[in-house]
Order: structure tokens, then sequence, then C-alpha cells
């Protein structure tokens, strides 16, 4: 293969304990292991002015460039050192030119769109990460009340058939005052990760799933759903269209997707909209509690606040559920506190419901238990992957009620799941000022595995360690069901 041939970088993950360097084999017995570390490596390519991502397996190590050039020291993420770069840059060459592994490697070239080089992913904050050049997706649809089924009534699609037209430079939206959303609140959103996996593909974790909640919050608000097809694709053109800002893996890094759906036309008296609009901006994000996977400490409130009650709309993704419990929130983070531990008072007992943004978890001898789901309880999408994936590991997953007292007596492991906290574990609940930690306020064995096991298959790492447990049918069931790729016409890599 003739080729001109540039080595940008390479990434390695999973290489926390790794310290490789000089030349020579590596033996049997330490690529054993580092596979056990589930240590990877993508070197990221220029040929013939074409960038490509090309996985490098362990198995080819002691043939291939990395045997001498594993530098790493960094969490999950490392670098071959620039002064490397020729040497690695001749071995890609003698592995792709090479008879014996030119084919087999060569079918694994992967095209790749870069991530941005202009951005530190290792340090990003939760918080908006824009770069000038973001683009955000605005379409609007008019409505009208159709009283026989009391629902509002207009087509997304038949309004919006081109998703391309819908594409704008990020820019503040100037909106009337008196704009419904403005002064009613009648606003719904979408939180969704997008991922580059380990081998360069862009991915969008159960993208289906949002876009099914936020037909089901639209609904609840009086605007109107979108298909579900249709939700997908402007969310999938949202993402293509800023594909930089897709960190590569590690680092807790992800983007961040957030469709907001809003009331849009002007109002004074309460009444559907008329108007609506569907806004989607991304942002790469880093994890969503500063310190990372590190305990956090949560309280039950001080006062009466509550963030949602019956027949209100907790179990939606209605901007209101935030904004009702705020100010609890404020306070207590002044205090020291990550999060409210929202609680419902029945009989005279408490019961634990959700964790701020995030659902709860709790382990009591070896068994996973979570609220189980109803109107002040949003039915998280990553609570749902934990819930599948701790039953595909043969953990027994409990949905119910259990009270407070019994929780913060029994529970060995605290942990509250979403689409920004991922897997966060909790080292400890106060309640009426008593503090009960949990696991010595350290992360718990169950809350590691299921954390670990959520991220690899988020960053496309299916021979994770994590999922060893997990049977090849229900692997396969998870990847075709919960990864999207963005790239449609791409196959999953085999
Ligand atoms: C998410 O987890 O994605 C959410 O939407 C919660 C948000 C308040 C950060």
């Amino acid at each position: 293969m003739a080729m001109n041939l540039q080595v940008k970088r390479v990434d390695v993950s999973g290489a926390n304990f790794i310290g490789l360097r000089g030349a020579g084999r590596m033996s049997k017995k330490t690529i054993g292991w580092m596979k056990g570390q589930g240590v990877r490596a993508v070197a990221h390519l220029e040929i013939d002015g074409q960038r490509k991502a090309l996985p490098i397996r362990l198995d080819d190590l002691p043939e291939s460039m990395l045997a001498h050039t594993l530098l790493t020291g960094f969490n999950r993420q490392s670098f071959v050192q620039p002064a490397d770069m020729a040497a690695v840059s001749t071995k890609v060459e003698v592995l792709l030119t090479n008879q014996e592994f030119g084919d087999k490697v060569a079918a694994r070239l992967i095209d790749e769109a870069a991530p941005a080089d202009d951005i530190d992913w290792s340090k990003l904050p939760f918080d908006l990460n824009l770069p000038e050049r973001t683009t955000m997706y605005v379409a609007k649809v008019r409505h009208t009340y159709d009283a026989k089924k009391n629902t509002v009534r207009g087509s997304w699609e038949a309004q919006n058939p081109d998703h391309s037209k819908c594409l704008f430079p990020f820019s503040d939206t100037l909106e009337s005052p008196a704009a419904q959303n403005k002064h009613y609140g009648q606003l719904c959103f979408e939180g969704i990760k997008a991922f580059r996996t380990i081998d360069g593909r862009l991915v969008i974790f159960r993208l289906r799933e949002n876009a099914l909640r936020l037909q089901r919050s639209a609904r609840r608000l009086g605007m109107t759903p979108a298909s579900v097809e249709w939700y997908m694709e402007a969310i999938r053109q949202a993402v293509l269209a800023n594909k930089d800002l897709i960190p590569p893996p590690g680092n807790m890094a992800a983007m961040y997707i957030r469709p907001v759906q809003i009331g849009s036309g002007k109002r004074l008296g309460v009444k559907e909209a008329g108007e609506e609009t569907l806004m989607i901006f991304v942002s790469p994000v880093g994890p969503y509690y500063p310190n990372g996977f590190e305990p956090i400490k949560i309280r039950t409130p001080n006062s009466s606040i509550r963030r949602s009650g019956n027949g209100l709309t907790g179990r939606v993704k209605a901007a209101g559920n935030y904004v009702m419990g705020l100010i609890e929130l404020i306070f207590a983070k002044k205090q020291g506190f990550n999060e409210i531990l929202w609680i419902r008072n029945h009989n005279g007992q408490y019961y634990p419901e959700e964790v701020g943004t995030s659902n709860l978890f709790y382990v009591i001898d070896g068994e996973l238990y979570t609220p189980e789901l109803s109107d002040t309880i949003l039915p998280g999408v990553t609570r749902d992957s934990i819930i599948k994936l701790a039953r595909a590991l043969g953990i027994k997953v409990h949905e119910g009620e259990m009270p407070l007292t019994e929780v913060l007596a029994r529970a060995t492991e605290v942990f509250s799941t979403g689409t920004a906290a991922v897997v966060t574990p909790v080292g400890s609940i106060t309640h009426l000022k008593q503090e009960v930690i949990f696991n010595e306020g350290k992360v718990g064995w169950m809350t590691q595995l299921l954390y670990n096991a959520l991220v690899a298959l988020q960053e496309g790492r299916f021979d994770d360690p994590a999922l060893d447990g997990i049977s090849p049918d229900l692997l396969e069931e998870f990847k075709a069901d919960w990864i999207f790729y963005l790239e449609q016409e791409r196959q999953p890599a085999v």
C-alpha cells in the first residue's frame, strides 16, 4: 500500500496502572495482565489527507508499533509522546504494508471525525463548554386544539420536512416576553449523551428511549409530540453538525445533548400556545459532580419543599420539576451537601423518592433496590439501563417502597443514576440532622461494577471485564437496542 501516512496521536485507555517503555516484545504474561486491565489503544492517522482511526488489539502488540511506546500515567487516557511519533509512524506504515498483517489491520481502519484539538477534554466541567463554532437546531410547529381528543394537533414532520434547514449557528435566541413558556413555564426537555467509542465510532446512548420520553413530556404539558423517528433524526442532525465536540473516550467526558421543547406562541390568558419551538443544543461535558466518581453527601429537605406530588409532572421531564426544589438545593449546597434526597411522607413515615437530578438505588444483603416509578419519580433511562444491566449480571433487583428509616439502617451501598450523574456513589445521607455513612464513605463493589459496565457499553468497550458476567446473547441485545450509530450506514464493529 503506497501512502502518505502521518500518525497524529495514540490514545490508550484502561491504562491506569501501565507504564511500559523500552524496546522489545511483551511477554504473554504481560499481555494477559494488560487484557485484564482492559488496556486498548487507538492510533489516529492521516492517510493521503484523510483522517482514520486504527483500533489496536492487544494481540497485535508484539508485532505492532505500540510494543515499545505505551506511555501511561493518566486515568483511562494517555498519548504517545510527540518525541516518539516518528518511530510510531514508521511502525504503523510497516504494519499496514506488511503482507501478513496489512489486510487484516487495514480492514479495521475507520474514517474518523476527529475530536477538536483546542479543547482540554480532561478538564471539562458539567457546564456549557461552547466554542464559537457550535451549531444549534431550531424547528417550529403551529398547532390547533382538538376538543374531541382534548389535545393539541400539529405535525412537526409536515411543517419541518427538511432537517438541514433547521441548523443555525448557536446564538442567544430573542423571544417575545409574552411567549407562553416565559411566563407559564410550558417547557420540557431531555438530557442525552453522545460518545466516541474506543474504535472511533460516534454513538448516541439509548436515543430512542429519550425521544419516547420527550413525546410523553410534550403530551403531558399540552404540547405536540413529534414522531420518535422525527425527534431522533433532529437530534442526530444536531450532533452530526457538531461532531468534533464529541470527546475522545475516557476522562468521564461525553457530548451532552439538550433538546428543549417550549410553548412559544404569544399569550396572556392560559390556553394552548398556538406555536411551539424545539431547540437542540449540545456541549461537551465532564462529570456532573466536580470530584468525578467520588461519593457525594446528600440530605433530606429541611423544609416542607418537595419536587413534585401526586398528579403533578414528576414522571415527565418538565422544567418545573427542577425549579420546584431549587431553593432547597442552593441552601443544601451552601451547607456542604451535593444534592437533596427528595422524600414523601405517608402515614407518618418518610419514603425516599429521587436524588435531585437522578434516581436512587441502594444495596441490602447483596441485592439492589430502587423506589418504584410513580407520579413523583422520573423514569430515568439510566435507571432502566442499570436495572437491566444488574439483572443481566445476576444481581436481584427490587422496585418497591421501603421506609427511609429502614434504608438508612440496612443499606450497605447507595448510589444514584442519571444521564448527567451516570452512576454516582452516595457516601452519606443526612436525615433530621443525623448523618448515616455507607460503606465507610467509599465506593462499594456493586456501584463500581455497574458504573464500569454502563460506561464500557457507552464507550464501545464490549470486552471490558465488567461485562464478563453478561451472557453473549443479552450483550448482543443491549448493543443492538441501546447503541445508536450516528453514521447509520456503518455497521457495528465485529
Ligand atoms: C440529566 O441527567 O441529563 C438531567 O437532565 C438532569 C439535569 C438536571 C442535569
